[in-house]
């Protein structure tokens, strides 16, 4: 087991990593000292996979399953819940599951009583290494994805690898491109992991997942410590969102996975950065092929990159109509840059397969 704590000016995070933390929670709970009564907020599926009456940990609220289930009519069944049971400043809610759980149990806990403690217990590769750490909550809006929300950092994370067994492969690889993010902004080793034992990581190697999601984890742990509201640093964490996010929007969130999508904006990103002379041409093919050896990403030939173009702009970190990107220098160091011709934007979405 492994303990990481996040320090920030008004909250302290203690994240748990390790294998078979999962059936030690409730040991956990007490050690922070943490009261009921407690809500653990999960979905049907993910519920039964990780077979959660097992836990015996206090009343549990199951939320539809997948995306459509982060919206504010959830948030408000969740809060109608929280009262009739009574809940008090003192109480704790949990959060099991994938980054969709997170958010919307995360935002629950943080408007309740103007806040609760939260903690995360994160069910996905995804919410491992990314979502369950930073204390980023929230809903979608029928205008778009993640409009409402708050900052409300979890108490206690407690992350165990072993509860990936059950995750669905698309979800899986989808949490890889993630994982691999970290390692060209920040960590070589992580990058090599992924680079060179392809094989062990499909095959859910569970010493190796836990040492990819322990410097995963600790890579955002320092960038949030440092940066908690996304000032510039935490905007590292961004490096393929920028052409990502533009391909979930025009694709719909139905289509693609996130990591699928930040799988072709890391790519992107690369070529953008080797055309404007940032990164040489090695570094960027090994980038290259470490995200085509995760697997094989969707098409996006039904997209047009004018559409594209479109969505980046309306992106809400677009910050005084210019796109930023984070671009590679190296493997394991980025740069922003918000000077990047739309010629090669436009070239480089070609070349990722749009129209
Ligand atoms: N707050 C943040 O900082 C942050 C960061 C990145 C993404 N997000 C949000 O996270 C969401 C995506 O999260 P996600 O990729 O974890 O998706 P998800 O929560 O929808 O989970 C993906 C799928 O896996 C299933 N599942 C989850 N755990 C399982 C398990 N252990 N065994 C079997 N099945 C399991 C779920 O039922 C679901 O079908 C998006 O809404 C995104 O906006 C938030
Ligand atoms: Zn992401």
């Amino acid at each position: 087991m492994h303990t990481i704590t996040l320090r920030l000016k008004t909250a302290r995070s203690r994240i748990v990593v390790g294998g078979g933390v999962y059936g030690r929670l409730g040991a956990l709970l007490r050690e922070e000292g943490m009261d009921g009564p407690f809500l653990v907020v999960s979905q049907p599926r993910i519920a039964a996979a990780v077979d959660m009456p097992r836990l015996r940990i206090g009343h549990v609220a199951l939320v539809p399953d997948g995306e459509r289930a982060k919206t504010l009519r959830t948030v408000e069944r969740l809060l109608d819940r929280m009262l009739e049971l009574g809940m008090t400043r003192q109480s704790t809610v949990i959060a099991l599951g994938g980054g969709v759980v997170g958010d919307v149990a995360g935002f629950a806990g943080s408007v309740f009583l103007r806040g609760v403690s939260v903690v995360q217990v994160p069910t996905t590769l995804l919410a491992q290494v990314d979502s369950s750490v930073g204390g980023k909550t929230g809903v979608n809006h029928r205008r778009g994805k993640n409009l409402i929300g708050s900052f409300h950092q979890p108490r206690l994370v407690v992350t165990d690898p072993g509860l990936l067994a059950t995750l669905p492969d698309r979800d899986y690889r989808s949490g890889l491109y993630e994982t691999l993010k970290y390692g060209v902004i920040r960590d070589r080793v992580l990058f090599r992991i992924l680079e060179s034992r392809a094989e062990a990581v499909a095959a859910r190697d569970p010493a190796l997942i836990e040492e990819l999601v322990r410097r995963s984890v600790a890579i955002k742990a320092r960038v949030v410590a440092a940066d908690e509201r996304e000032g510039d640093l935490r905007r590292i964490l961004n490096f393929g969102h920028t052409i990502g996010h533009a391909i979930e929007t025009a694709l719909g969130y139905r289509a693609v996975r996130h990591g699928e999508a930040v799988g072709h904006g890391m790519i992107g990103a690369a070529r953008i950065a080797s055309g404007m002379g940032l990164l040489d041409d090695a570094e960027r093919s090994r980038i290259e092929a470490a995200i085509g050896s995760i697997g094989k990403l969707p098409a996006i030939s039904r997209l047009s990159s004018e559409a594209l173009l479109e969505a980046m702009r309306h992106d809400k970190k677009v910050r005084g109509g210019r796109l930023h990107f984070v671009l590679p220098e190296r493997i394991g160091a980025v740069t922003m840059r918000a000077d990047v011709p739309v010629r090669l934007v436009r070239s480089v979405l070609r070349g990722l397969g749009a129209a």
